[in-house]
């Protein structure tokens, strides 16, 4: 009789162990004061920075979190992109795009030691290319091997493979304009079909475009922080994540060479689970 109960008072409390016990690398996170710097340039895309962020607001309740806003100077910056040319040579009038501020914190010499990097996409890039300004670059260089975490959001892993901190890593990118990003990571392994891809030791996070920021940013945030309050964080944000880093029908949408066909755009995803209130 007693073998019969055991098994699933057992299993039960695997179940319920497993669903809240955090690492001691999650325990020790939780109690460090870390430090998350957003870059910012003119035309940076404002998912890219609101999105993840919001999960990064709600967790500073709980958890010590600091935030830097960090660009070239102390002056709003703004979301419209400057005008440009386009790869074909064509001039894109960015004129009438809504002209959103963002208050820098810190200027890239003034930026503090900084746990985790967050640098987001936009179409201001192609204007920085153009006008062949690598600050953000040198500031991305210059801070990789102090930094615990390095994450990038949509074109954003264009800043990161330009400043060298992908050579030999695995990453993605935004596939909507794929082929623009690649060629600045000749020697990174892209992942032609992923929401987001964890390089292995788990220090560089790179997403897919604007909105798979804030899934790689749940799954970034689930590893660092633990299951139970991340999730709490999220279901109160009532958003429903994308659990399968694989998951990336944009990648067959935009035909991105070497895309796993088989991911359809009607595959769906649930809710996380949720924790009882302690
Ligand atoms: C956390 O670090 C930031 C940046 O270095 C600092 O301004 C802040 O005072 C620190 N907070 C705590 C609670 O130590
Ligand atoms: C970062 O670390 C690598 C490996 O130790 C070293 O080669 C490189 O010079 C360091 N970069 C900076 C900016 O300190
Ligand atoms: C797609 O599905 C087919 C049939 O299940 C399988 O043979 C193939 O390996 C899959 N391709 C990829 C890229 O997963």
């Amino acid at each position: 009789m007693a073998r019969l109960f055991t098994f699933p008072l057992l299993a039960l409390w695997t179940c319920l162990s497993m669903s809240t016990a955090l690492t001691p690398d999650q325990i020790a996170n939780g109690n460090r004061n870390m430090t998350v710097g957003y870059i910012l340039y003119p035309g940076f895309t404002i998912l890219d920075v609101f999105g993840p962020l919001q999960f990064l607001n709600d967790l500073s309740y709980t958890f010590p979190i600091t935030l830097s806003l960090i660009a070239t100077s102390l002056s709003p910056v703004t979301s419209r992109p400057p005008n440009h040319h386009l790869p074909d040579g064509s001039t894109m009038d960015m004129s009438h795009a809504f002209d959103l501020h963002l208050l820098p914190t810190h200027t890239f010499t003034t930026a503090p030691p900084l746990d985790i990097l967050i640098v987001p996409g936009g179409a201001g890039d192609l204007s920085l290319i153009e006008h062949a300004d690598r600050s953000i670059e040198s500031f991305i260089a210059s801070r990789f091997n102090s930094t615990s975490y390095i994450l990038s959001v949509c074109s954003g892993a264009g800043f990161l493979a330009r400043a060298g901190v992908l050579d030999g890593r695995r990453a993605t990118a935004t596939k909507s304009v794929w082929a623009g990003i690649v060629k600045y990571g000749p020697k990174t392994e892209w992942v032609a079909s992923a929401r987001w891809v964890r390089d292995g030791d788990g220090k560089v996070w790179t997403s897919s475009g604007v909105t798979a920021g804030m899934d790689m940013m749940v799954a970034f945030l689930r590893e660092v922080y633990g299951e139970e309050k991340v999730n709490g964080v999220v279901n109160g944000a009532e958003y429903v994540p994308h659990t399968d880093s694989r998951w990336d029908p944009f990648s067959v949408l935009f035909k991105v060479p070497g895309a796993d066909m088989n991911m359809s755009l009607t595959e769906t995803v649930g809710p996380l689970p949720s924790f009882p209130e302690e």
